[in-house]
């Protein structure tokens, strides 16, 4: 199987105030389609710095990053995002002036889909994460956090990825919404061949994939567990 995503001897440092923190050091690995990837290790460890070189969001200060074999620095990584890799995050960041169906319709928008195209693609995706298509009217505080996730999700999908990184995304949830999300995310990797990047402290869930990267003061743990998977 070829990876779609590498990290190959990144490191990344924070120019703090009075010193340096070295986030991450030398950190290599790689994800394949049609995998669901848990990235755990404790608070401070490197995982959100980690998340946001691969999204392109940040230059890693030694290595490279590659898609599909081509290095960042030769690629429009906003046009990554908006394309082909799209991020969920613990505290969903829906725009909240806009409405469900605006929120999902936005990535679509910025890629020129047609409004009424828009709309009907945004009724498929509310029902592919299980929420009714009643909701698209409403505006994100009216809903609970466990629905917002799931309209973070279905705008995580209007692009149509083939990568999802998502930091935390059940951390503000409850046991049963949490595994509600980590259910979508597993469909959309064993049915659709997405690669899912997840980070998560929950060692339930970090069962629940196919591999795990532990990262421990900037570095991932030796060779990555894998864990037996079902399928
Ligand atoms: N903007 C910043 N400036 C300086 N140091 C930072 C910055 N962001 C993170 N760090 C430091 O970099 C290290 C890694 O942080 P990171 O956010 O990647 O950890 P994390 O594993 O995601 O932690 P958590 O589980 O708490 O989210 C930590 O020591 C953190 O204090
Ligand atoms: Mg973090």
């Amino acid at each position: 199987m070829s990876d779609i995503l590498k990290a190959d001897h990144v490191s990344y440092t924070y120019q703090g105030k009075y010193q340096k923190v070295h986030a991450l050091r030398d950190v290599s690995c790689t994800f394949a389609p049609g995998r669901f990837y848990a990235v755990t290790g404790r608070s401070g460890s490197g995982k959100t710095t980690l998340l946001s070189l691969l999204a392109g969001l940040d230059r890693p200060t030694q290595g490279e990053i590659f898609y599909d074999g081509t290095p960042y620095a030769e690629l429009d990584t906003a046009k990554l995002r908006r394309e082909k890799l799209s991020i969920v995050f613990q505290n969903f960041q829906l725009f909240p002036l806009l409405t469900v169906e605006e929120n999902i319709t936005y990535p679509m928008e910025l890629s020129r889909v047609k409004t009424a195209k828009a709309r009907e693609r945004a009724v498929e995706l509310l029902e592919a994460v299980g929420l009714p298509k009643e909701l698209r009217k409403k505006y994100p505080a009216m809903l609970s956090g466990g629905e917002q996730q799931r309209v973070a999700i279905a705008r995580a999908l209007a692009s149509a990825p083939r990568i999802i990184l998502a930091d935390e995304p059940t951390g503000n949830l409850d046991f049963e919404n949490g595994e509600n999300i980590i259910r979508i995310l597993k469909n959309l990797v064993e049915k659709e061949n997405y690669c899912v990047i997840l980070v998560t402290h929950d060692r339930g869930i970090a069962e629940q994939a196919d591999v795990v990267y532990q990262v421990q003061d900037g570095q991932i743990l030796s060779s990555p567990e894998y864990i037996m998977s079902a399928r």
